[in-house]
């Protein structure tokens, strides 16, 4: 009993309140310790926002350019992301233990572009658990006729798994071919992840884009799409970032370009720095010499 015997130098703080801590993302106050330690690993506190790299191309297409050997293209561009979004193939081969990133791993998985995309299942939660990941990534095919309900009950279910266990959930918004790419679809896209228990959404950038952010509860991080020049691309993070945005998870726009570590770096000013799009591609030019 020694160490608690009452003395007059004990500090209870007695009439100090206890300061609540609220939480930096949006419509993550009420959720468990768990979860919001993982959404802290992908978003930086002090910013509140987050580089993600996405890799995970190759579950449906294989060896896309860029990424026929992981080892050699990714591998050197990891310190520079806050988190690594890949299928668990790439992870267990190529990522190494030591990283220290928050993996959002790729959750969902199923045909591949030589067939009908989007019929998917999802893994086993156990799985995510193993290799300690800091979100599941599900592809919700909002608007496809044959699919749409299958994925969207791959949300739901992951998202069950995600609240049994503390990891959050990414809904992964895919376009059909014949959705038009506006603000409605993705507003409505968005929103419909949210609702479904998704804690962070990935969508796309489009005109109207803050109408989309403002309308769903959760974080949104927006995809990169195919291959852009490099000021054009560091543009789009910026508008995406100045509208809302809690982020990029962006794969082609950097490890297809002829400098993909500095092109990370600036996509990572312009996040996280406040770069704009001209002072993020100065840092890239400088950084490509
Ligand atoms: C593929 C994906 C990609 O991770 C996503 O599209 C991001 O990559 P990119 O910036 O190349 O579009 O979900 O299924």
């Amino acid at each position: 009993m020694d160490g608690i015997r009452e003395n007059r130098d004990k500090d209870y703080g007695i009439g100090i309140p206890v300061a609540g801590q609220g939480y930096f993302l949006k419509g993550s106050d009420n959720l468990d310790w768990g979860m919001k330690d993982r959404l802290a690993r992908i978003f930086r506190p002090s910013t509140g926002r987050t580089v993600m790299l996405a890799f995970d191309h190759g579950y449906i297409m294989g060896p896309t350019s860029g990424l026929e050997r992981l080892d050699l293209s990714i591998t050197p561009l990891i310190p520079y992301a806050d988190s690594l979004m890949c299928s668990r193939g790439s992870l267990r081969s190529v990522v190494p233990t030591t990283s220290g990133k928050a993996i959002c791993l790729r959750y969902s998985a199923g045909s591949s572009i030589l067939t009908e995309l989007n019929n998917e299942v999802v893994l086993d939660p156990k799985d995510a658990i193993r290799v300690n990941a800091s979100a599941m990534a599900v592809m919700v095919a909002m608007g496809n006729q044959n699919f749409e309900a299958k994925t969207i009950e791959n949300l739901v279910r992951t998202a069950d798994a995600g609240y049994k266990y503390g990891i959050p959930t990414m809904g992964v918004t895919a376009v059909g071919t014949d959705m038009v790419r506006d603000a409605k679809y993705f507003g409505l896209a968005a929103r419909v992840c949210a609702e479904n228990g998704a804690n962070i959404v990935k969508t796309y950038y489009c005109d109207g884009f803050a109408k989309v952010v403002n309308a769903c509860p959760v974080p949104i991080v927006i995809a990169g799409g195919k291959k852009l020049p490099e000021l054009e691309a560091l543009e789009l993070c910026y508008n995406a970032i100045n509208e809302g945005a809690a982020g990029v998870d962006m794969g082609r726009n950097v490890f297809q370009s002829e400098h993909p570590a500095a092109m990370i770096q600036a996509v990572s000013g312009v996040v996280h720095e406040g770069l704009t799009p001209k002072q993020g591609y100065e840092k890239f030019k400088e950084l490509s010499k």
